[in-house]
Formats: C-alpha cells, sequence, structure tokens
C-alpha cells in the first residue's frame, strides 16, 4: 500500500514540476508570429459577434462586437442554393431562426438547400428573445441573415481596423466556395493578390481563415497565398498523441491553429511556436481561463465575451459609455 501512495506522489510531483516548468518559461514566439503576419497580439476575436449581447451571426451582434473593440468579428460560412455566401453557424435553421413556423416541412433540410430570398423571409433574432428574456430586445425581432458582402460593409461603416474571420463550414456542400470566397474580398477590396504590390497597411492580415477541414485550407493557400489560415481542432479531433501528427499537417500549410480550451496545454502552446504556428484556444469566456492562457501565452482569444476579454487585456475602457455589464 504504501508502494502504491509513493508512486502516485511521485507520478504528481513529476507532473508538478513539468507543468510548472511551462507555467513559469512559456514560449513566447506567438507574439512574434503575429507579428510577422501584421497581426494584432494577444488578437481578440468575436465569435459569432457579441454573441452573449445580440442573436449570434447577426448584423447587431457584430456591429457590438466591432463597437467593443475586438480585433476579428467570426462568421461562419455557407452557400445559398442560388449561390449566395451568407453566415450562420448550425447546418439547418431551426436553432437560430423561426422555420418552424415559415416552412414547417423543411426544418431538418441542409441551409444549401435554401435560396437567399427563402432565407430573407426568417427571423433570425426572435429565438434570442425567447431564450434570453433578460436581454431581449425589440430591435432583434425579426433580423435578417447577413451576406458576407455585409459583413465587411459593418466593419467599413464603423470606420475601425476590425478584421474579419471566415470560419468555413460544411465544405463537402460547397464545391468551390474558396473561389467565390476569394471573389467577394478583391470586389469589395478587402483582397489582393501579391501581384498588386500590397503593403504591410492593406487589408491582407484583416482577413483570416478558419476550417475544421484542413483540405480547404490548402485550397485556399494555393488561391489567396498570403491571408493567413487557422485549421481548427475539436475535441475529437485531439489526444495526447495526436497533437505532434497534426502539427506535422498543419506545418506549411497553415499559420495557426485554433484550439478547444482546455487541450490548450502550455507544452502543446510552445511546440506549435517552434514550428511558427500560433494557437487560438476556443471558446474563452471566463476570467479564470483568460488568467491561465495569458500565463501560458498563447496568441489571443476567441470568445462569445469580448468586452470581457477586452476589458482583461485593458485594450479598450470604454465599456462604462456602451453600457455593457
Ligand atoms: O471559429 C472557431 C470556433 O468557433 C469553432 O467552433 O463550433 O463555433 O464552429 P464552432
Amino acid at each position: 500500500m504504501k508502494i502504491v501512495l509513493f508512486i502516485i506522489i511521485f507520478v504528481l510531483l513529476i507532473l508538478g514540476i513539468y507543468f510548472g516548468y511551462y507555467l513559469i518559461n512559456p514560449s513566447q514566439k506567438g507574439k512574434t508570429i503575429l507579428d510577422n503576419l501584421n497581426i494584432p497580439h494577444p488578437t481578440v476575436i468575436a465569435h459569432r459577434g457579441a454573441s452573449t449581447i445580440a442573436p449570434e451571426s447577426t448584423r447587431p451582434a457584430y456591429i457590438k462586437a466591432v463597437q467593443l473593440g475586438a480585433d476579428y468579428i467570426e462568421a461562419d460560412i455557407h452557400r445559398t442554393s442560388d449561390g449566395k455566401i451568407v453566415v450562420i453557424h448550425d447546418s439547418t435553421l431551426k436553432r437560430t431562426s423561426d422555420i418552424e413556423n415559415i416552412y414547417p416541412d423543411r426544418v431538418n433540410k441542409h441551409i444549401s438547400n435554401f435560396t437567399y430570398e427563402e432565407l430573407l423571409k426568417l427571423d433570425f433574432g426572435s429565438w434570442f428573445n425567447k431564450k434570453y428574456p433578460k436581454k431581449a430586445d425589440e430591435s432583434f425581432i425579426g433580423l435578417d441573415i447577413i451576406r458576407l458582402e455585409e459583413l465587411i460593409e459593418i466593419v467599413e461603416q464603423s470606420k475601425k481596423s476590425t478584421g474579419i474571420v471566415l470560419d468555413i463550414k460544411d465544405i463537402r456542400y460547397y464545391p468551390n466556395i474558396e473561389d467565390d470566397i476569394i471573389k467577394i474580398l478583391k470586389k469589395k477590396g478587402w483582397y489582393k493578390d501579391y501581384e498588386d504590390n500590397i503593403d504591410s497597411s492593406d487589408h491582407t492580415s484583416k482577413v483570416l481563415i478558419f476550417s475544421f477541414n484542413l483540405n480547404t485550407l490548402k485550397n485556399f493557400k494555393d488561391l489567396a497565398p498570403n491571408i493567413p489560415r487557422v485549421l481548427l481542432l475539436s475535441n475529437n479531433m485531439m489526444d495526447w498523441q495526436k497533437w505532434d501528427r497534426w502539427l506535422e499537417a498543419a506545418d506549411g500549410n497553415v499559420n495557426g491553429l485554433g484550439i478547444k480550451g482546455f487541450i490548450s496545454w502550455p507544452w502543446h502552446v510552445a511546440a506549435a511556436h517552434k514550428r511558427d504556428l500560433f494557437v487560438y484556444p476556443y471558446v474563452i469566456n471566463e476570467i479564470w481561463q483568460l488568467q491561465i492562457l495569458a500565463q501560458i501565452e498563447t496568441s489571443g482569444y476567441i470568445t462569445n465575451r469580448p468586452h470581457r476579454v477586452v476589458e482583461f487585456l485593458e485594450k479598450l475602457p470604454t465599456l462604462i459609455e456602451l453600457e455593457i455589464e
């Protein structure tokens, strides 16, 4: 019995020393990696907009996130059956719209089956008022889905230097969506090819491409190599052994990794930095998480509460002005 206790204490001690070493000596290379890409460090990314204040992925959520000082607003990207690029997280419309009233027999249909005109008949705000009565606002009733062009215009109208993160979803439903996205970015003046002689003040790093799908990221690398790319890893894509394999797959294809918060072990971050990959954990909403991750030196935070992160980082002291709790 004594031997077992001794072994347990010994193992815990070794783990404590290992963890302690990385906490005291975190890899600080993340800042250099981001500086080279002209991305603010640490980066505050508003996940689906300020999505605890207003209905996710809608105009008010993005306007609020821009006002609050997020460096980037994050938008999940899908394509309608008539080829419009729209912003919504889920593959179906039932969670964040009133589809049950408008198209009751199509509730479980994938969003790619709907035309843009059909989507415009749906209300993307009222669900939020029902779910969060304390945060409800009349102006959320009847909110429209937004197109990628409108997302860009929200930033342009704000006159802020906020960037956009495009998280490319469900790629198997959307052949060549990469081309469509780059065309829109070019048309809006948010992407220029190398040969256009971009300079560091240009919009290049105002767009980041995220995806769980490495193939689509490789397609973006071929099409638009100077837009930074982030490979997202979910819980089930990760275990203790898989980290090295993901780093190998990412190396040369993407610039960073987006990982579930609790797998942001400091030695994972350090190993990524060694390969010139930055690391963004998601979804980070609590102060205690920020405290740990700041110590580990992750390169930024993907958050539903950009106001909290901005305040934590002391990036913008105007929260009282904006009446945000
Ligand atoms: O964009 C990063 C993170 O948001 C991925 O998770 O579920 O929002 O797509 P999810």
